[in-house]
C-alpha cells in the first residue's frame, strides 16, 4: 500500500505529532448523543425510533470534566473547540459550559477559536445568549430550502422557515462568520443545491457542501449516492464563476472557492472523492468521553475512566499525548471494500 504524502506544510508550533507527522490542533466535543432531527443520512427514524437506548445521563460528561478535558487539550496544542452533537442545543445550560470554555487560554496566551455546529432549530432561543457566553460563530446543517425536501431529510417535517430564523438570530447576535452546511445526495436535494447557493450569496452567509458520506452504518450508504464535489463546483461556477482559494488554516476540511463577481465564497468538503486526511488535526471526544482520532474509528479512549478515577491534570495529559503519537489514521484515504465493512461508531455518537 502506498505510503500516505507528508503534510502539506511543517508545523513547528509545540505539542504532540502523530506517526503521520500531524499535530493535534482541533477538538470536537459532542455534548449529548441526542437530537430532536431524524436526518436520514445520520440517524434515520427507523432505527433510532422511541425505543432507542440514548445514553443515561450518568454516564454523559460534566460540564466540569468538558471543561477539564478542553483544557488539557489546549494545553497539548488544542486552538480550535468544536461543540457538536447529536444537536448541542438540546443538553441543558448549553452557554454555561460555553463560558468556561471561553475561559481557557493557550499555553501562549492566544485566545481559542471556539465554535459550535447545530441544526439551527433553537437558535432563535439560544443564540444571544451563547454568544454573551463568548461563542464567537456557529456552523448551521441545512440541506435545502424546499420544505418538502428538507422535511424528507430531517425525518421531522421540520420546517426550513425555523432553521431560516434561527441562522438570522445567529447573525444578529454577532456569532459570524455563519457557515451552512449542505449534504448533497444524489437524487435526493441535488436540485437544492443551486438555490442554497443564490440564497448564501444573498445573504452573506458561507455554504459548505458536503459529499455524502459512509459514517456509521444505519444510513445504508452507497457510493452511487454521492456527488462529488467537481461536479458541485461545476454546477454551480456554470451560474456564477468561481476561482480557488487558499485554505484558511492548515487542514481547512473544505476546498474553499471565491466568486469572482465579489459574491463571497463557498466551500466544499469532499471526503469520499478528494480524502484529506494528510492534514487532518482533528480529535474527537463523545458525550461518554471516549477520544477518537478518526471519524471513521472502530474503537475510542475511554478518558472517562481516568477522569472518574482521581487521575491528576498530568496523567490525562500524558494519557492523551501517548495516544495521540500512536495515531496512524486516515480512513478516507484507505476507503475500499475491505475497511467499509467494519463495525463504526455512528457519527452523532461520536461527534460529527
Ligand atoms: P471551520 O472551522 O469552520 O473550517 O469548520 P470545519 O471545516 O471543521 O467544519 P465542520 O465542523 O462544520 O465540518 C464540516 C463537515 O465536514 C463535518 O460535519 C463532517 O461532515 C465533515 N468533516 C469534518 N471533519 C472531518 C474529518 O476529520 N474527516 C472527515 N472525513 N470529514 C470531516
Ligand atoms: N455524510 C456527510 N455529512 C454528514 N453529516 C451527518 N451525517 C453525514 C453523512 N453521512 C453532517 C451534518 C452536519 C454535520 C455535523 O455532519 O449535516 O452538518
Ligand atoms: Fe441531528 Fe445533526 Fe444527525 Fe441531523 S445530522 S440527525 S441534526 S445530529
Ligand atoms: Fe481525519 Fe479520519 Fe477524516 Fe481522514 S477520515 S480526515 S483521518 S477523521
Amino acid at each position: 500500500m502506498a505510503v500516505m504524502d507528508a503534510p502539506t506544510t511543517v508545523d513547528d508550533r509545540p505539542g504532540p505529532t502523530d506517526t503521520l507527522g500531524r499535530a493535534m490542533r482541533d477538538l470536537r466535543i459532542s455534548v449529548t448523543d441526542r437530537c430532536n432531527f431524524r436526518c436520514t443520512y445520520c440517524m434515520p427514524k427507523e432505527v433510532f425510533g422511541a425505543d432507542y437506548a440514548f445514553l443515561p445521563r450518568d454516564q454523559v460528561l460534566t460540564f466540569e470534566e468538558i471543561e477539564r478535558t478542553a483544557r488539557t487539550f489546549v494545553s497539548l496544542g488544542v486552538e480550535k473547540l468544536r461543540i457538536t452533537g447529536g444537536e448541542p442545543l438540546v443538553r441543558r445550560d448549553l452557554p454555561h459550559l460555553i463560558e468556561m470554555l471561553a475561559a481557557i487560554r493557550r499555553p501562549d496566551g492566544g485566545e481559542i477559536d471556539l465554535t459550535l455546529t447545530t441544526n439551527g432549530s433553537a437558535l432563535r432561543a439560544l443564540a444571544g445568549s451563547l454568544a454573551a457566553a463568548g461563542l464567537q460563530r456557529v456552523t448551521v446543517s441545512l440541506d435545502s430550502l424546499d420544505d418538502a425536501v428538507f422535511g424528507a431529510m430531517n425525518g421531522i417535517d421540520f420546517p426550513v422557515a425555523k432553521v431560516l430564523d434561527g441562522i438570522d438570530a445567529a447573525i444578529e447576535a454577532g456569532l459570524a462568520p455563519v457557515k451552512v452546511n449542505m449534504v448533497v445526495r444524489r437524487g435526493v436535494n441535488e436540485s437544492s443545491l443551486l438555490p442554497m447557493a443564490a440564497w448564501a450569496r444573498e445573504t452573506g452567509v458561507v455554504l459548505r457542501c458536503i459529499e455524502y458520506m459512509d459514517v456509521g452504518h444505519s444510513n445504508g450508504w452507497r457510493l452511487d449516492e454521492v456527488v462529488p464535489a467537481a461536479e458541485i463546483v461545476e454546477a454551480i461556477a456554470a451560474i456564477w464563476p468561481v476561482e480557488p482559494a487558499e485554505p484558511a488554516y492548515r487542514g481547512e476540511v473544505a476546498g474553499r472557492w471565491r466568486y469572482t463577481d465579489g459574491g463571497g465564497e463557498f466551500g466544499v468538503i469532499s471526503s469520499v472523492t478528494q480524502p484529506f486526511c494528510r492534514d487532518c488535526t482533528r480529535a474527537r471526544i463523545s458525550a461518554e468521553g471516549m477520544l477518537y482520532t478518526c471519524l471513521f474509528a472502530v474503537e475510542g479512549h475511554d478518558l472517562r475512566a481516568l477522569l472518574r478515577s482521581g487521575a491528576s491534570d498530568a496523567d490525562l495529559g500524558d494519557a492523551i499525548e501517548t495516544i495521540w503519537l500512536r495515531r496512524g489514521d486516515r480512513y478516507s484515504e484507505l476507503r475500499s471494500q475491505a475497511t467499509s465493512s467494519l463495525p463504526r461508531i455512528e457519527m452523532f455518537a461520536m461527534g460529527g
